[in-house]
């Protein structure tokens, strides 16, 4: 993980502040502002959440933002990890990891979204060091159900941040249905030369937190009603922000991926892109199984499977001999230990080891399937389901066996 690209350094920061620095930082700050932490849930979302595994923060308290008072009060404060599956393809780029965790804070029917983005924009700057010079705003700008955010508009404002006003980029909802709203988001420059353009017109511009006015609820015919209270939802990746305040252009060279780093090229030589995201899955699949679920052909068991699948292919790509055995287990402890999973990392290195055995068995039953005279030319939709129905071999695969 040395590419010019993710080695340099950022001039926007002046601080060096370790992953666990950042959360103690972030955390007092809330805090000294009335907040009560509360304890991070596993990624298995509450029962009746659309989602098959937590993908934001606000996910645990879902409840509490339809209007149920929480035990702890109107103001918290917590971290959450979270998988996103939407932004696979983008992993191996700088800033997307599968399993990631979010910094929040809630306003449960409390204060509005100005204090929010007042006390956030004090965080970056006072609190973190960051260069203001280096931030942008966007804001909602209306549509023809909900009018434009002039409160954050005004806020941002008068803070003397730039702001771009759009439309679905600052609406954020958790699926189809359920509680939503506008949002406001503070982008930081990540470029070499000084600011340009806006964050919807150069990815130069990385998201780093976003504050939901979480105060509609949408229906199943996509009308809008009031949630019981006005609500305020914020997320910040944790990984992300900690590689740009230590200087780091890319999410793979901040302090967590130190242990990746040193020992996992030593043991297999892959390009940067590839390393990337063999590390990255492997740290995910680690943290799904510590938190109890095992590959399976459907639902969170299947996301399991694709993403050691998916690990696996691209370390056989180039030498078919290598093995999740040669995993340090030290790998495993760090991620679970940082994640705080109680759990025995042999056991999961024991469902990492079966399920790629599992998966070499597979590959050897399609390879000698495919080489028959029958499926020689193009397949057709039958030859494709009696493929998976006979010999259990998914359209993806087969079709990944015939470029090989
Ligand atoms: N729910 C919002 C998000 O995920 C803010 O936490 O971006």
């Amino acid at each position: 993980m040395n590419t010019e690209e993710n080695t340099g350094t950022h001039p926007g920061t002046h601080t060096r502040l370790s992953t666990e620095d950042v959360v103690r930082t972030f955390v007092e700050y809330f805090e000294e502002r009335g907040h009560r932490r509360i304890t991070g849930s596993t990624l298995m979302p509450p029962p009746g959440d659309p989602v098959l595994f937590t993908t934001s923060g606000m996910h645990p308290l879902t409840p509490y933002l339809e209007g149920q008072p929480h035990p702890l009060g109107r103001r918290l404060v917590n971290v959450q990890r979270c998988l996103r599956t939407t932004d696979l393809e983008e992993v191996g780029d700088s800033t997307h990891l599968t399993v990631f965790e979010m910094l929040g804070t809630w306003s449960l029917g409390d204060y509005e979204g100005r204090q929010s983005l007042d006390w956030g924009y004090g965080l970056l700057t006072d609190g973190f060091g960051i260069d203001p010079s280096l931030l942008h705003a966007t804001v909602f700008g209306g549509d023809d159900q909900v009018g434009p955010d002039t409160a954050s508009l005004e806020l941002w404002q008068e803070r003397g941040l730039p702001v771009e006003l759009t439309v679905q980029d600052n609406w954020w909802s958790n699926g189809p249905t359920g509680p939503c709203g506008p949002d406001s988001e503070i982008f930081m420059w990540t470029g070499d030369t000084p600011p340009e353009s806006t964050p919807t017109g150069d990815d130069r511009w990385v998201e780093l937190w976003n504050h939901v006015m979480m105060r509609h609820r949408r229906l199943i015919d996509g009308s809008l009603v009031p949630l019981p209270q006005r609500n305020i939802d914020t997320g910040l990746g944790l990984e992300r922000l900690a590689s740009l305040l230590q200087g780091r252009t890319s999410v793979f060279e901040c302090d967590l991926f130190d242990p990746w780093r040193h020992l996992v090229p030593g043991l297999w030589q892959l390009d940067e892109p590839s390393l990337r995201l063999v590390c990255d899955h492997l740290r995910s699949a680690t943290v799904v199984i510590g938190d109890g679920v095992h590959p399976a052909n459907t639902g969170r068991g299947y996301v399991l499977r694709r993403l050691v699948r998916r690990l696996l292919t691209v370390l056989w790509r180039e030498d078919p001999s290598r093995e999740l055995v040669d995993l340090p287990v030290e790998l495993v402890l760090h991620t679970l230990d940082h994640f705080r999973q109680d759990v025995d990392p042999d056991g999961v290195r024991r469902v990492l080891l079966d399920e790629e055995r599992r998966f070499r068995r597979l590959l050897e039953r399609g390879r000698q399937v495919l080489a028959r005279p029958r499926f020689k030319g193009p397949l057709n939709e039958e030859d494709f389901h009696y493929l998976h129905d006979t010999h259990g071999l998914p359209s993806d695969l087969v079709l990944t066996l015939r470029q090989e």
